[in-house]
């Protein structure tokens, strides 16, 4: 047993078998924080890669490309649902050796010497991030890279929080005291307790920059009201509600966008995340 089995239950349950669904989505909101991401890790030709919490395998394909016929990328998740996703996506596609593994990524048997550890948003769902980072480090060759991006503080991500505001506004609800750095999306929200973590896990020349882009949630405020009510904070506040409340709820967080809708009458709100970088020195 180790401190991530809520994390692990909850990937093998109906969050990982929603995300398995809705990947598309998924995929489209985090693209252009992943490229962020890909950029700054600066993949050279036959490389050796871990995708650390590699969901769907849209980064680990991604990566195999990068590496080429001579690299070798390993997809690390915890997830059936989301694994099984990846491993039929890059069925046929050869562009490097690719292994999926099923395996918590905080104590995993991890190959040794890899030039890169990287992550998108799959890497702040630890119970004890210290340790497990350190443990990431530790498969790392001298001088090779960690490479991440996760988000910022839920109130730097309209995106996700606008949907969930409007939702609690309509209950009448206050959010409950919860702690910021509690396995989850924002967990590494603070840079100040993420480099205390990395620094802690023996990483050197540590770099956390921040990197925002809009992210477009619905093609009007319809469709942003139901992508908010199938993933994200909001979902999960609505599921939590009792189901002849939804209507009233959709309606809520349509009115709270409609405000704030492009002139095609889209919906895009800011994303802010951190990519951070860092080195087995
Ligand atoms: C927000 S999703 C991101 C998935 C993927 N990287 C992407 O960008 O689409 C987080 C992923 O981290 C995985 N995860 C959570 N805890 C983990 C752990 N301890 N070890 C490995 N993977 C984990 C989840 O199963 C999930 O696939």
């Amino acid at each position: 047993m180790t401190g991530n089995t809520q994390q692990i239950a909850e990937w093998n349950g109906s969050l990982g078998e929603r995300w398995a669904a809705l990947h598309d989505e998924t995929d489209r909101i985090v693209a252009v924080f992943g490229a962020a991401a890909l950029e700054r890790a600066a993949v050279g030709a036959g490389e050796r890669v871990i995708d650390v919490g590699c969901g769907g395998g849209e980064t680990t394909r991604e990566l195999a490309r990068r590496v080429g016929a001579a690299g070798r990328v390993l997809g690390l998740d915890v997830s059936r649902p989301l694994l099984d996703l990846a491993r039929a996506r890059a069925a046929g596609s050869a562009a490097a050796p690719i292994e999926f593994s099923e395996a918590d990524a905080a104590q995993a048997e991890l190959p040794a010497a890899v030039d890169l550890v990287f992550s998108r948003f799959g890497i702040m769902f630890f119970d004890q991030p210290a340790p497990a980072l350190g443990h990431l480090r530790r498969a790392l060759r001298p001088g090779g890279r960690l490479v991440f991006v996760c988000w910022r503080a839920p109130r730097d991500n309209p995106w996700a929080m606008a949907p969930l505001v409007a939702a609690r506004k309509h209950v009448d609800l206050r959010p409950p005291k919860a702690d910021p750095n509690a396995p989850g999306p924002f967990a590494f929200a603070d840079p100040d307790r993420l480099r205390a973590l990395l620094e802690e896990a023996g990483y050197a020349s540590i770099s956390i920059e921040r990197c925002d882009a809009p992210v477009r949630i619905g093609a009007d405020t319809r469709a942003a009201a139901e992508n908010a009510a199938r993933i994200g904070p909001a979902a999960q506040f609505i599921r939590e509600c009792r189901p002849e409340d939804r209507p009233a709820l959709m309606a809520a967080i349509e009115q709270a966008l409609a405000p704030l809708a492009a002139a095609d009458g889209s919906i895009s709100l800011a994303g802010s995340s951190w990519i951070v970088s860092a080195i087995n020195g």
